[in-house]
């Protein structure tokens, strides 16, 4: 299986990500650049939060996006977001076009979910034209997401079987200080350089936060659903004081780190 990613639905992923990762694809693309015109491709496209983003660049003639996950091809599809984008099914692994078709590739919040992602690497810069620019950026999900952490270290500490449900406690691949640059590098990238970006999620209010973090995506729904009425309620309870924080019910916002790198493909 080339994806590690539990993805439960178009509505659920917008909700705990989709609306996120829109707003860091622009910070990632004032990053990784974007040439004034040619074709580029969305690696990993989820629901489209970089592709509308690149489509805010006039000058493309086209945006190929690519993902594993049917169910979300076929959402951006209908979407009908802008007559540039080309929605398809594949494999990052194994990327379903040819050698230096591209002007930009770019791939957001995809690597850590990829079961290798030095192959998926190698294969952004087989399909990137010499002397083009390719990006990718992952969160840092140990230590860079502190709003997931307080949900998950709360969760765990009262339902330790809840432990491996979740996707932030463990370190995922090319989220760790270094990884993804020393990944682009090894690849045989050129010009290779990195940097932190930072967001904030800013919630409405705690069913804002609770409901998605529960639902939107992953093994953890059905788990929390199979649990006693009264463990729920104390979970939501535990989690709830801490969104709260000792205040009324409301809007927080919590910064939130990725690690991002760019690189280029050597001209021969
Ligand atoms: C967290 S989502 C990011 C989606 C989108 N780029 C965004 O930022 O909203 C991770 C995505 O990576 C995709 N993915 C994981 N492994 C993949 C693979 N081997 N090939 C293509 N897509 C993959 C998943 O299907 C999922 O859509």
């Amino acid at each position: 299986m080339p994806s590690n990613f539990v993805a439960k639905g178009v509505d659920g992923y917008e909700a705990v990500m989709g609306r996120w990762s829109r707003r860091l694809a622009v910070p990632f693309l004032e990053f990784s650049g974007v040439p004034s015109h040619g074709r580029v491709l969305d690696a990993g496209c989820g629901t489209g939060s970089l592709s509308a983003a690149l489509a805010a660049h006039p000058g493309l003639a086209a945006i190929d996006a690519m993902d594993f996950e049917e169910g979300f091809v076929a959402a951006l599809r209908e979407r009908k977001v802008d007559p540039r984008i080309r929605a398809q099914q594949g494999d990052v692994c194994a990327l379903p076009y040819g050698d230096a078709e591209f002007d930009g590739v770019y791939s957001l919040l995809v690597l850590h979910f990829v079961s290798d992602p030095h192959r998926a690497v190698r294969e952004m810069l087989r399909v990137l034209r010499p002397g083009a620019t390719a990006a990718a950026t992952v969160w840092d999900n140990y230590g860079g997401m502190p709003a997931w952490r307080m949900f998950w270290d709360t969760i765990v500490a009262l339902e330790p079987e809840a432990a491996d449900k979740g996707p932030t406690r463990a370190r995922r691949p090319m989220t760790g200080e270094g990884q993804l640059r020393d990944a682009f590098e090894r690849a045989g990238f050129a010009e290779v350089a990195d940097t932190l970006l930072t967001i904030r999620l800013n919630y409405d209010n705690f069913e804002d936060f609770w409901h998605p973090m529960v639902y939107g995506q992953g093994k953890f729904g059905a788990f929390f659903d199979g649990l006693p009425e009264k463990k729920r309620d104390q979970l939501r309870d535990a989690v709830r004081a801490a969104y709260l924080c000792g205040e009324g019910d409301g809007p927080r916002g919590f910064a939130n780190v990725a690690w991002a790198v760019r690189g280029t493909a050597p001209r021969h």
